[in-house]
């Protein structure tokens, strides 16, 4: 069996949260070369979107292995000491803890794994989010595995046609759920179109069992507890045969979606498909970007990678997406852009109600 897993942390912001520092790039590629050198990781890449370092991994170990979380850890904190030495903008962002213990969920960093059984040809999909969240995969997976309209092989393709298994975790109160689609998919919606509540973690064919994708559900806020930057989120997709294709896992991005995150992580905007030199938020520290990069799986290698929204096609989503971005800012600090009192990242709500409390007078 071959384990995928993607994990990602912001260690530090290039220039302020907008891009990454290309030795922080660096230090991910010597790490994960080392680690292919000690025979923990058969092959390993490091991707950006924006800020944020996905560290693309592949081994023999397992999902949660020990060994590959410490790799990745040790890996950030190799980052996290060069943004320090540059005093790039949040040194260190995600790692929220001092102690590691040897896994990384709940730590900071998101993670998205997967064990498979290598197919004779295995191409996977690799979403990398920015100044988004956890949650933003919900509509994306939805309609890849479930919407016969975004996704033709679930009426024309055999392997297909039997429907997928989602499992939705309820990220508040750490619960899951598995739904089966298409005959549960009205009861499956009422909870995957609240994203900041549910998530969908991953996605399994009914034919086969077989994994077909899987995404990064950690919350940031309520692991801290307290503001520390959004849980730029990340996910992993097969392709083709068993799953849909790779044009029909790319297809929901053309609708540039609303997702939460943008400035401060406390507005909404539109998810706007990009290639990585592309993937560097700037406008308003956005608007959320989504980066993808395809590889050819073989034997265990990463052949690739290919930089799949790299297509003119998504052309016209992107400039959708400008269009949305201007229309949602001239709102300024009006909901429903920026987001509600509850659900924003920075608010000074408290102090200023502890400034103006006294002067608050009872209606006649
Ligand atoms: P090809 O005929 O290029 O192999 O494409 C098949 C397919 O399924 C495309 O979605
Ligand atoms: P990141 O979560 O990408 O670090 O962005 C934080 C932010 O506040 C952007 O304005
Ligand atoms: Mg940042
Ligand atoms: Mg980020």
């Amino acid at each position: 069996m071959l384990t995928i897993s993607v994990i990602k942390a912001d260690v530090g912001g290039y220039v302020g949260h907008s891009s990454m520092h290309p030795d922080i790039l660096e230090a991910g590629r010597e790490h994960l070369e080392e680690a292919k050198g000690k025979g923990i990781l058969i092959d390993g890449y490091p991707g950006h979107c924006g800020d944020d370092l996905f560290l693309i991994m592949t081994h023999e170990r397992g999902v949660g292995d020990t060994e590959v979380h410490t790799l990745a850890w040790n890996t950030f904190l190799a980052g996290t000491e060069v943004a320090r030495k540059l005093k790039l903008y949040g040194a260190g962002q995600d790692l929220l803890s001092e102690a590691f213990s040897g896994n990384i969920r709940g730590m900071g960093p998101g993670s998205a794994e997967m064990e498979i059984e290598e197919r004779p040809s295995e191409p996977i999909l690799v979403f990398m989010g920015d100044k988004t969240s956890a949650g933003g995969f919900n509509l994306p997976l939805y309609k890849m595995f479930a919407d016969p309209f975004n996704t033709a092989g679930l009426v024309i393709a055999e392997p297909l046609h039997q429907g997928f298994t989602f499992e939705v975790h309820d990220v508040m109160h750490h619960k899951k759920i598995s739904f089966h689609s298409p005959e549960e998919i009205y009861d499956m919606l009422v909870f995957l179109g609240s994203p900041g509540h549910y998530a969908v973690k991953a996605v399994y064919s009914r034919r086969t069992g077989e994994v077909a994708a899987v995404s990064s559900t950690d919350k940031l806020s309520l692991i801290a507890g307290r503001y520390v930057g959004k849980d730029d989120p990340t996910c992993v997709v097969r392709t083709q045969g068993d799953f849909p294709a790779v044009g029909e896992a790319l297809e929901p991005f053309a609708f540039p979606a609303i997702v939460e995150g943008w400035m401060r992580g406390s507005h909404q905007g539109p998810w706007m498909p990009c290639a990585v030199r592309d993937a560097n938020p700037s406008r308003f520290d956005g608007p959320p970007r989504i980066a993808c990069l395809g590889f050819q799986v073989a034997n265990g290698t990463l052949v690739g990678p290919r930089d799949m929204f790299d297509d003119p096609g998504f052309d016209e989503a992107r400039h959708q997406a400008n269009l949305i971005a201007d229309y949602f800012r001239r709102h300024g600090p009006w909901e429903p852009h920026r987001l509600p009192l509850e659900e924003m990242e920075y608010t000074t709500m408290p102090a200023v109600a502890k400034k103006i409390a006294s002067r608050w007078e009872p209606l006649e």
